[in-house]
């Protein structure tokens, strides 16, 4: 068997376009632009590139964007006051603190310190908890994207056997809950699960997001599964500089029943992702109805 080849670019590009006609609607009809800011602390350089990207997605679907660049030595005191102002600042439906923050500062300090309704990462501990006793919370956007392509796939996911490796705050354990509340039988691996081979093997859908390059191979995918890659590392191979995925891509796809490429994959989604949840974190603030099709 080949795998189909879920499209992570193509279907970016259609939340996005969704969420741009449900910001010009709002706009029309409710006078509001919904807006997203961003809190970049030092110059990571890498930080740097995903923040311009978010500046000019945001902007892209008509939304608001405010950035604050702030300086490495930047004290957390001053950084607190600043999240309390965007708070405060009716404008302001989102906040993205860029992780990670320099060294001495508290992350997760600065992040309970956003108002869990305009917490568009989902990383708020009173986030984690609405999703992990199923009620409405924002949503991590790496798992809300990931989600979105596996209900496009499969329609339903109920009563599938759903094999996350990986128990990070950021995907592995806010991806289990999803798919939980989706009724799928779900198992969390990680890097010390005895015999991962065999367990991976039991599942319908496979989420990869271990950080380990190319870990997840061939004889370890149920044949006709779907694999979903959330890793991006980047490697040297042949001399040449190469970015991967946590799955060993062709013997993967040789025997998947779809399987998403890196690059190309779920890394497009976590972008589309933030600005559905901005625009779901307006619409939540104004008492308006949720953009269909882009929460969980
Ligand atoms: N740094 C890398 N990925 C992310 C993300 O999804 N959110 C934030 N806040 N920082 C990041």
């Amino acid at each position: 068997m080949t795998a189909k080849v879920i499209d992570g670019k193509a279907f970016a590009a259609r939340v996005r376009a969704q969420v741009a006609e449900h910001v010009a609607r709002l706009k029309e009809e409710n006078g509001l632009t919904p807006g997203l800011a961003v809190v970049l602390v030092g110059e990571d350089p890498a930080s740097q590139v995903y923040v311009r990207n978010k500046h000019a997605s945001t902007i892209e679907v008509g939304m608001a964007s405010f950035e604050h660049r702030l300086d490495a030595a930047t004290s957390e005191a001053e950084l607190l006051a600043l999240i309390d102002q965007l708070n405060a600042d009716p404008k302001v439906h989102g906040i993205l603190v860029q992780l990670p923050l320099p060294g001495h500062l508290n992350a997760e300090l600065v992040i309970n310190r956003i108002n869990p309704a305009k917490d568009v990462d989902g990383f708020h501990i009173s986030n984690v908890g609405l999703l992990g006793t199923g009620q409405k919370a924002m949503v991590p956007c790496t798992p809300l994207g990931c989600l979105m392509m596996l209900r496009d796939h499969h329609g339903k996911l109920s009563g599938l056997n759903a094999v996350v490796v990986g128990r990070s705050n950021i995907v592995g354990k806010p991806m289990a809950q999803l798919l939980l509340g989706d009724s799928c039988t779900v198992t969390i691996a990680h890097s010390r699960t005895r015999d991962l081979a065999e367990v991976c093997r039991r599942a319908d859908i496979l989420v990869a997001a271990v950080g380990r390059p190319e870990m997840i191979t061939g004889d370890m995918v149920r044949p006709g599964a779907t694999v979903i890659d959330v890793g991006i590392n980047r490697i040297e191979r042949d001399g040449k500089a190469k970015l991967v995925g946590d799955v060993h891509y062709e013997s993967a796809a040789a025997v998947a029943g779809a399987i998403t490429p890196v690059p190309g994959g779920v890394g497009p989604m976590t972008i589309a992702c933030l600005l559905a949840n901005t625009l779901t974190a307006c619409c939540r603030a104004h008492g308006l109805a949720e953009p269909e099709g882009l929460t969980a």
